[in-house]
């Protein structure tokens, strides 16, 4: 790159030609057209023909990488260094799924393990639920803790799981904005950049991510989601911030409920030890094996399943939850007597198949969606979400189903709205005679070439 690059930016509209015409971008003009979209300079045109030439084009490696660190650097990057932390600050993000409770244990049990978990999730968004929305649940738990007050909290107790507050790699909150109303989501280079951008603002060490596949995930192909996981390891791992990412199954819910307060119960059972082989436990397991070896924190992964399994058993993954909810405002006795706390709907009511069988398919996707029409979700960005509402005891693919063993227990605000729910979950089961097998839970594991 010569020197003068970075004193004679290109004009956007220079940069923007480059791209359409498939030219490469030197890192420095990237910087610089990033850097002019956090500022107001770039109007919201350029932006969108950017990302459109982006989306026709593609992008090279090395312009991702560009791409990525110039929006992780457009706002606060956070900073670790000052407080002696004994241990690796890891973290782990997820492309969404339904009934995927997966943070809300992770933490706190690879956080028993030695690792700091400066955690930045999100609400639920489409027909994925948030992790936000499920901790806000619990009475009084604030997600939005002043920095100090964060950092303390990861120091204190190993894990804070937060909102996303103000100064966040803030181009990407223009960039998405722009995207989503120019038909430019669906570009691998585009989204890595826009989860990593915000990701790596957390100064991590080291990060994990679940990218799923089927019929609940955000992407529409395996081959794409394969894509995206490839790229997001390469990317974040030449970006300074070593990263796996794991290809997991979500044909099914994760977890077998869906919503928000029947997901804290879930975890909750799930931090005592209980179902230690469901579904859920083993991603949770894999992500957190991934994040201790590359937090240097054990050198195998028999070392991680030993120290991971005393940490369950011991209850110390446990009580980092409840002290992470007490340091967050909730009840300081959450784990001893949830019901307590936990809202309860109206209307619960067992749903049963029109005609008994066997699972065979399940359309995650609108199981998702029907928990939004319940009311676990949001139609608009500014609505509250009702905490009580959802699935639980939603059967897994092999199952049988009939009039004994219902497809799900619906949580209802009213009579009419548990009839809605039960129409879409019958029409997204098919069931059959046939014995099912679920897709594989793990189905590949991409470490990040530096
Ligand atoms: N999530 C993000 O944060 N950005 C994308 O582009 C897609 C999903």
């Amino acid at each position: 790159m010569s020197s003068t690059a970075s004193h004679h930016a290109l004009l956007p509209q220079e940069l923007i030609r480059l791209k359409r015409d498939s030219q490469p971008l030197p890192a420095e003009e990237i910087n610089a057209f990033v850097q002019g979209i956090a500022d107001d300079r770039i109007s919201d045109a350029q932006i969108g023909a950017f990302t459109m030439a982006v989306f026709l084009n593609g992008m090279s490696r090395e312009e991702v990488v560009a791409l990525t660190t110039a929006t992780r650097d457009s706002g606060h990057v956070m900073q670790w260094d000052s407080l002696n932390l004994p241990g690796p600050i890891v973290d782990k993000h997820s492309t969404g799924g339904v009934g995927d409770l997966v943070s809300l244990v992770l933490g706190p049990w690879v956080a028993a393990c030695g690792a700091f978990v400066p955690m930045i999730s999100g609400r639920g968004l489409g027909h994925t639920g948030g992790t936000l929305d499920k901790l806000e649940s619990i009475p009084g738990y604030d997600p939005y803790p002043t920095p100090e007050r964060f950092s303390d909290i990861v120091k204190s107790t190993g894990v804070a799981i937060i909102g996303q507050t103000g100064n966040l790699a803030p181009a990407d909150k223009r960039i998405y904005g722009v995207r989503d109303v120019t038909a430019t989501v669906e570009s691998i280079p585009l989204i890595t950049a826009s989860i990593l951008g915000k990701k790596l603002a957390s100064g991590l060490d080291a990060l994990v991510m679940d990218v799923k596949v089927g019929s609940g995930a955000f992407m529409p192909t395996p081959e794409k989601s394969r894509e995206l996981a490839k790229s997001i390891a390469n990317v974040a791992t030449q970006a300074g911030t070593p990263t796996t990412a794991l290809l997991t199954d979500m044909s099914q819910p994760l977890a077998p409920c869906a919503g928000n307060a029947v997901e804290i119960v879930e975890t909750l059972a799930l931090l005592r030890g209980e179902r230690a082989n469901s579904r859920v436990m083993q991603v949770t397991r894999e992500l957190a094996v991934e994040m201790l070896i590359a937090g240097k924190l054990v050198t195998s992964r028999e070392e991680a399943l030993t120290k991971l399994e005393k940490a369950l058993t011991s209850g110390a993954a446990a009580e980092v939850f409840s002290r992470m909810v007490r340091e967050l405002g909730g009840p300081a006795d959450f784990m001893e007597r949830p019901d307590s706390y936990l809202a309860t709907a109206p209307v619960i009511q067992a749903v049963h198949p029109e005609q008994g069988g066997i699972v065979q398919r399940i359309d995650t996707r609108a199981v998702g969606m029907s928990v939004v029409e319940l009311g676990g979700g949001r139609l608009r960005n500014d609505a509250s979400v009702d905490h009580s509402v959802g699935f639980s005891d939603i059967a897994e693919i092999g199952d049988r189903v009939d009039n004994q063993r219902p497809l799900a227990i619906v949580h209802a605000r009213s009579e009419e709205a548990a009839a809605r729910a039960t129409a879409q979950l019958r029409a997204a089961m098919t069931l059959g005679e046939e014995a099912a097998v679920a897709d594989t839970l793990l189905q590949d594991t991409f470490r990040g070439e530096a």
